[in-house]
């Protein structure tokens, strides 16, 4: 396995493959991020892995500075998984100059998660379409417990016309159903064994819809309600429409329950899709 910090040097490297597979992160790699890998290895040439974490989709009081970094341990885990290349750019060769370019997503961006963090998905955009250009990668992989990432990004893809064909996988949970996710990590004892409750919540919610009830505001209530009498402090429990993330119409059969919430200083996200 390769390391790779330069873009030139990239560029050069990845020359001489066939094709490529892409994994953007930002580090501190769990079974998840693995997945991607392993669900890539058998359609592409060359699996690169990014590690780079992206001032840019941070808001001011978000965790970017404790953000967990442990370079050495992701190195080990990507040569185990059969990872090609890690590139992993410091911030002068991301941003050599003030990034004041930015890919503005449209509404999407400011629903949801965009609603709570503010410039977030523009950001999140913005070092993807960098990053794609960097790595040109025939396949990109992410995942799907980041939804609302997953439809800017695919939809960046469409209206741009990138070539890169875009695979959203499965989330990888936990034995009790706690979705991986890196702030995992900050979580104490009494909260990683309350953790759990999110998702079991989220099924209370597809229980619901699959039997039938159509009140989803009251439904969305209730969860809200629930989480809240357990200690939580929910951003939002959401039942929206898959393709785009409007609220459902009469007659819309794919859905997707969103969910954000803190526990103590930790704010997890999750989601389940429900389809009627
Ligand atoms: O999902 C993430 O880890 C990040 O948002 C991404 C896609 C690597 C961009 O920084």
């Amino acid at each position: 396995m390769e390391i790779i910090y330069s873009v030139a040097e990239l560029r050069m490297r990845l020359k001489q493959e066939q094709s490529v597979g892409f994994v953007p992160t930002m580090g501190n790699l769990h079974a998840g991020h693995i997945e991607l890998t392993r669900q890539v290895r058998e359609r592409v040439s060359c699996v690169v892995l990014s590690i780079f974490v992206n001032r840019l989709q941070f808001g001011p009081n978000e965790d970017f500075d404790k953000y967990p970094r442990t370079f050495l341990d992701d190195c080990d885990r990507c040569r185990e998984a059969g990872v090609d290349i890690v590139f992993a750019p410091d911030e002068k060769e991301m941003y050599p100059v003030p990034q004041d370019y930015l890919v503005e997503p449209p509404e999407i961006q400011h629903i949801l998660d965009g609603a709570v963090r503010p410039g977030h998905f523009r950001g999140v955009a913005t070092v993807v379409l960098k990053l794609f250009n960097m790595v040109q990668p025939h396949v990109a992989l992410f995942g799907k417990k980041d939804y609302q990432q997953c439809r800017v990004l695919s939809n960046m893809v469409r209206q741009f016309n990138l070539p890169v064909e875009m695979i959203l996988a499965e989330t990888v949970r936990a034995a009790d159903g706690l979705a991986l996710s890196s702030r995992n990590g900050y979580l104490t004892a009494a909260e990683r064994s309350e953790a759990p409750q999110l998702f079991a919540a989220l099924n209370r919610v597809k229980s619901a819809l699959l039997a039938g009830e159509s009140d989803l505001a009251a439904i969305e209530r209730r969860t809200v309600n629930e989480l809240s009498s357990r200690g939580w402090r929910p951003d939002y429990i959401s039942i929206r429409r898959q393709s785009d993330l409007l609220a459902p119409q009469h007659g819309d059969r794919d859905l997707v329950v969103l969910a954000a919430a803190r526990l103590g200083t930790t704010r997890l996200i999750d989601n389940l899709e429900v389809s009627l």
